[in-house]
């Protein structure tokens, strides 16, 4: 350990609300140093009586296996009680794959950076959010408002409204039939309501095209894999790209002027997407090729190279073993946390669902049995006898 007192650690810097921690060249050892530095930050907080921004440097920093649940039990509670989000620095391999693995038990997020430059960046980002998400707080984000589907004699949906807050991430689950496909189907402009409307930033509608949905910000990726199996990650990918290219066509045969300049801001986009899904070592494998979680994180990535401002996603974890299914939650929760992308989900798993969610939209034969936080959800008998009588 370098000489530097705990309390030269750590420093507050006012104009942009964030409290600096430097573990650099620090050696963890065991519980007791552990609660050692973090007795001193927690008693720097408490006296401040607000709540901060936490950037916190690791270069060179040692944490002991020993040491790592104190560690993150302390950095826990710190942030419950302290808190507004925190970037990471310049964290060994082995720490971050140990941040990595603690933030996705306890469903926070990991946001580690190469260079304390990036970590500012992206600290700017998350404040500017908050700030966002504050002065927003009554704008319509999505609603949808009474809206009944049929195909034929079948009701898929009955008179369902429920309303979507930006900045959130929210799930619709049910049963099997229950309507929940469709439900997106609808909002993305896949399938025409007979009846009801839809509300997305203002926007009231009845009726769209899929295009239109897309041109005004709502990704989606399916419960199917929708991806062209025979072409490259990459180019997968770049699909997602293509409504943002304006470059005509000609320009873009002979990949001259705007349409070079613009074809680098893409591919420098979708770098960034891949970076942040960690699929570099894949980018040139054919999509077909990839064991399934893979296939449904390019999905992710697609979704994502057209920046949504919401995005859905339709069982995003089917069909994934345990270890894939709490990369698609952290990757999901980090989407939301980084890029401030509002997420409405459909998922099967319950545990899943009361992890990732703020709110809970329950569908039982088309029909809205419940709404409301994932522990209301699961306390509601009307919900708990749909699903004792579900097949599944
Ligand atoms: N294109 C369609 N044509 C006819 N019926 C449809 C169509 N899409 C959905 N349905 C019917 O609408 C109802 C709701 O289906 P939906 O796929 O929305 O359910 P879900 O909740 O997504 O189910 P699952 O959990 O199995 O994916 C079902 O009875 C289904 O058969
Ligand atoms: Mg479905």
């Amino acid at each position: 350990m370098t000489d530097k007192t705990h309390s030269e650690r750590i420093t507050f810097h006012d104009a942009i609300e964030t409290m600096e921690v430097d573990f650099s060249s620090m050696t963890f050892a065991d519980a007791v140093q552990v609660n050692a530095i973090y007795d001193e930050v927690d008693r720097q907080l408490a006296a401040t009586g607000k709540r901060w921004f936490f950037l916190v440097l690791y270069t060179d920093c040692e944490i002991a296996p020993e040491a790592w649940d104190r560690f993150a039990e302390r950095g826990k509670s710190t942030n419950i009680n302290h808190g507004r989000g925190s970037v990471r620095v310049d964290a060994k391999a082995q720490t971050r794959e140990a941040i990595r693995q603690s933030a996705g038990r306890e469903s926070f997020r990991s946001n580690i950076y190469d260079t304390r430059d990036q970590a500012l960046l992206a600290l700017g980002e998350l404040r500017k959010r908050q700030r966002d998400l504050a002065n927003g707080a009554d704008e319509v984000f999505l609603r949808v408002e009474n809206v009944s589907l049929r195909f034929g004699g079948v009701k898929a949906i009955t008179e369902i409204s429920f309303e979507i807050k930006r900045g959130e991430i929210s799930a619709i689950i049910g049963p099997n039939g229950a309507g929940k496909s469709s439900m997106l189907n609808v909002i993305n402009g896949v399938y025409h309501p007979q009846e009801g409307t839809i509300t997305f930033l203002g926007n009231v509608r009845q009726q769209m095209r899929p295009y239109e949905a897309a041109k005004q910000g709502i990704a989606r990726t399916f419960q199917n894999i929708a991806l062209f199996k025979g072409m490259s990650v990459l180019d997968n990918i770049m699909t997602g790209r293509n409504l943002k290219m304006k470059a005509n066509m000609l320009q873009q045969a002979f990949w001259f002027g705007p349409a070079q300049r613009e074809e680098l801001e893409h591919r420098a986009k979708v770098e960034e997407i891949i970076d942040f899904l960690e699929i570099q070592h894949i980018r040139k494998t054919p999509v077909g090729r990839l064991p399934y979680g893979l296939q449904k994180r390019v999905d992710l990535a697609r979704a994502l190279a057209m920046e949504p401002e919401l995005l859905l996603l339709d069982e995003p974890m089917a069909g994934m073993n345990v270890e894939e299914k709490q990369d698609m939650c952290r990757f999901i929760l980090d989407v939301n946390d980084q890029f401030g992308t509002t997420v409405l989900l459909i998922e099967h798993d319950m545990g899943v669902v009361m992890d990732l969610s703020n709110f809970v939209v329950v569908l039982d034969y088309g029909k809205k049995i419940a709404e409301g936080t994932p522990d209301e959800v699961r306390a509601d008998p009307n919900v708990i006898s749909a699903y004792l009588g579900a097949s599944h």
